[in-house]
């Protein structure tokens, strides 16, 4: 089918309706629910699908599904031909998985989201997205301390508590530097008013030599392998293979 070719913006906001669920339902929820006209970026939440019904998250195990990449990312080049958003990608992919999305992609994925601090860096991820020009944000970049899923070790960290230590900073803002320096974007958040400010406090200063080989030393474990999308039944039977072999 021929986008271009449609005559206005009517016929346009009519097609998917009638024809892709996925553009359907995100054409619903961003007037309805977001009160907004569209969304600068649209991600796949995780590399998996749910049986229909109520939707939880962690998809429960019984639930989960493969999902079908091919149809699933049709859906989400419709959102972005048919004006809903700005910009579409994917998020928790390994290298693998992001490989098939290109592999049929007429619009690549623009970003890929997923964990990176200094204790989890991706170094394997990191390559391959720069060589395809796709954007890696950061989730959990401190490690998402105090949240009911998240971890202290980021923030604990002795050897990011000395860099911090050094240049009179704090371990979060040691990371947003961090990550900042490796042209990551990334996401973090708090409730707390002087924490913002501090987590902005980024921009004038810089780590050493010595400090990265500090960084670069610390052991590298995921801390989030997520053993909740691992199931007997489902598309992932083991973490091996929900990351492919990069854990
Ligand atoms: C990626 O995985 C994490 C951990 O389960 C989850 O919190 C996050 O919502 C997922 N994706 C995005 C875009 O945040
Ligand atoms: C944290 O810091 C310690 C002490 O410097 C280091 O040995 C360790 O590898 C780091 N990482 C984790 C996950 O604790
Ligand atoms: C360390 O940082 C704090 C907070 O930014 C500041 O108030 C203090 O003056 C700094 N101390 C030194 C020795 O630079």
């Amino acid at each position: 089918m021929n986008f271009s070719s449609l005559p206005s913006y009517g016929a346009l906001m009519l097609i998917p309706i009638l024809f892709f669920p996925l553009s359907k339902i995100l054409s619903g929820y961003i007037c309805r629910m977001l009160q907004l006209e569209y969304l600068d970026l649209y991600l796949i939440h995780w590399p998996l699908s749910a049986k229909p019904g109520k939707i939880g998250f962690p998809v429960p195990k019984d639930e989960q599904l493969a999902m079908d990449f091919n149809s699933v990312w049709a859906a989400m080049e419709d959102c972005l031909r048919f004006g809903l958003t700005k910009s579409i990608g994917v998020s928790n992919f390994s290298c693998k998985k992001l490989e098939n999305i290109l592999s049929f992609a007429t619009i690549p994925p623009s970003v890929n989201q997923v964990e990176i601090s200094p204790l989890w860096r991706q170094q394997k991820l990191r390559e391959f997205c720069k060589s395809k020009n796709i954007v890696l944000t950061a989730y959990s970049p401190l490690g998402a301390k105090g949240t009911r899923w998240g971890t202290n070790e980021v923030m604990d960290n002795e050897t990011l508590k000395e860099i911090a230590n050094a240049h009179n900073k704090t371990v979060a803002q040691v990371c947003l530097r961090w990550a900042f320096e490796q042209g990551l974007s990334f996401v973090v958040k708090s409730f707390n008013k002087e924490r913002m400010r501090e987590n902005l406090q980024i921009f004038d200063w810089g780590l050493s030599l010595d400090d990265y080989k500090k960084i670069n030393e610390i052991k590298q474990r995921r801390l989030f392998p997520k053993l909740e999308m691992v199931s007997p039944n489902g598309p992932f039977k083991s973490l091996e293979e929900l990351w492919d072999g990069e854990i």
